[in-house]
This record gives structure tokens, sequence and C-alpha cells, in this order.
């Protein structure tokens, strides 16, 4: 069999076993879960819990506070499938490996995609501590789930970025945040491999680029799933300034503690987003 119909096949096998692990449930809104934010999963209601390693061809999280499992139930009046960690390049994963449970997520039926993480502020009117719903992206990971999947791919290989994150969507999580008073920016999220943290001068640059948010995951996850046609809306806490930005130097624990604090917040806010979609 080719590359590109191995692939297929992977997908189709891991789709076929996870539905079978959803005893009936039928997801609406698939929901990824960035560092520190996992927390959102333990208020997902009538939930099955599903690690990773028990689907066929998934890769597992590696990375600290991300469980590495799909849990499946109601949140905000829907029934939604969360990712509990993700898939990250900078763990060793390939692109497609990091698309592949965005794809299995649309391969099940599910027509939506929130993505979330943890970033840095490259802009200055941000504070530590903010929300920020993605506009748009760049894509600085050098890398492209797509690449390699075509002919007879999972879907056609050109495909626009344009309004890759849905105005509609946008909106509605605006709204939802306006009702319930958790302020929230909106601006250009810049994707890097990582794992190292930027330098003042790669984020000085980005700053000239118009980003105003950097992190390390969400755009290969973003290219997947409008490749096959998904709604998405990307959503980021400023976990910390970005490196140089008021003399920040990021680390890890300070991603940590910040999405602890900011943690009743963030799972009001998306509950909601849900609950309205
Ligand atoms: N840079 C890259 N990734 C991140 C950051 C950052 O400042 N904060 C959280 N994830």
């Amino acid at each position: 069999m080719s590359e590109e119909n191995v692939l297929k096949e992977n997908i189709r096998e891991a789709a076929y076993h996870l539905k079978v692990k959803l005893e009936g449930r039928v997801p609406e809104v698939g929901i990824i879960l960035g560092s520190g934010l996992g927390p959102l999963a333990e208020q997902v209601e009538d939930a099955v819990f599903v690690p990773f390693a028990e689907i066929p061809h998934m890769k597992t999280s590696t990375a600290t506070g991300h469980v590495g499992r799909f849990v499946c139930g109601t949140l905000g009046g829907k029934c939604v499938l969360v990712m509990q960690g993700r898939l990250h390049g900078y763990e060793g994963n390939t692109p497609q490996e990091v698309a592949f449970p965005v794809w299995v997520m649309h391969e099940i039926g599910i027509p939506t995609l929130i993505t979330t993480n943890a970033a840095g502020a490259i802009n200055e009117t941000y504070a530590v501590g903010d929300f920020c719903i993605m506009s748009d992206h760049i894509n600085f990971t050098g890398r492209n789930p797509v690449v390699g999947t075509e002919p007879n791919g999972i879907a056609f290989r050109f495909f626009s970025m344009k309004d890759a994150y849905d105005p509609e969507l946008r909106a509605l999580a605006q709204n939802a945040a306006d009702e319930l008073d958790v302020p929230v920016h909106e601006g250009v999220y810049l994707g890097l491999l990582g794992p190292s943290f930027e330098t003042p001068a790669e984020i000085r640059a980005f700053k000239s680029w118009g980003a105003d948010t950097v992190a390390m995951s969400v755009c290969e996850e973003v290219i997947a799933a409008r490749h096959v046609g998904m709604r998405v809306l990307g959503m980021s806490l400023c976990s910390n300034m970005a490196c140089g930005i008021e003399g920040a130097s990021p680390s890890d624990e300070e991603v940590f503690e910040v999405a602890k604090r900011r943690e009743p917040d963030f799972c009001r806010l998306v509950t909601r987003i849900v609950q309205d979609m």
C-alpha cells in the first residue's frame, strides 16, 4: 500500500476503535487542552476516558501535565471529545503524528475544533493571565502535516488558509467572554517547534511581523483541521510575557503557575463557548 493510503487506513482504524470506546456518545465538538489547562476535562460529565495508548497508531503525550487521554462526555450541554494533553513536534512526533488525532476527530464526524494553549505574550498591551482568541497564525515550525499525503490523500493537497480561525466562532467566543466579564484579546499567534524558548532577538523579529503571542503547538493541528474542512477556534492563555518583553525570561514553572491561577475563568469561558455553539 502507498504511504498516503496507509495514513488513510490508520485514521480509519483509529477512528473505529475510538468510536467503540465512546459507547454511543456522538461528540459535536473536539477540544484540545494545552499546558496546565487539562483540568477542564474534569468538568466533563458522564465521561468515558480513553488513553491515547489504547488507540492504534496514536502517539502518547510525554510533556509535563499532558495526561494523554481522550475524555468524552457532556460539557455546556453538548457532547464533546476532549484531548487532555496534546502531541507536540518537540516530543519527537512527526507533523502527521501531531495532526493524527485531529484527522481522527474528523473521521468520527466532529465538525468543529477548539484548540487551546498556554502562550507567551509578545504584544505589550497584553498582561500575564490574559486570554487571547487567535485571529490568524504564522506557522514558523517549518513543518506541515499535509506534506506527503497526496495522491489519493485524505483530502485535496491545496486549500486556503484564509479565515482558518472561523470568524463566526471568534465572534461567538468574544460574546461569551463579554457576557462572563472575562476580558479577552484577539491576536495573531506564532507557532514554533521548540522546545527551547525564543531568544529576545527572535521575539523582536516576530513582533515586527505582527505576532501577538507565541508558543510550541496549534499550527499543525489547525492546518490538519482546515485540510479536512473542520471549523476552528483557537484560544491562548498568556502564561508569561515572551522572552525579553519587559525583561521576561519564560520558564515552564511560570506557565503552570499562571494556568493554575486562571483555571476557573478558562473553564467558565470554554464551557460557555461550547454551550453557545
Ligand atoms: N514561548 C513559547 N512557548 C510558550 C511560551 C513562550 O513564551 N509560553 C508558553 N508556551
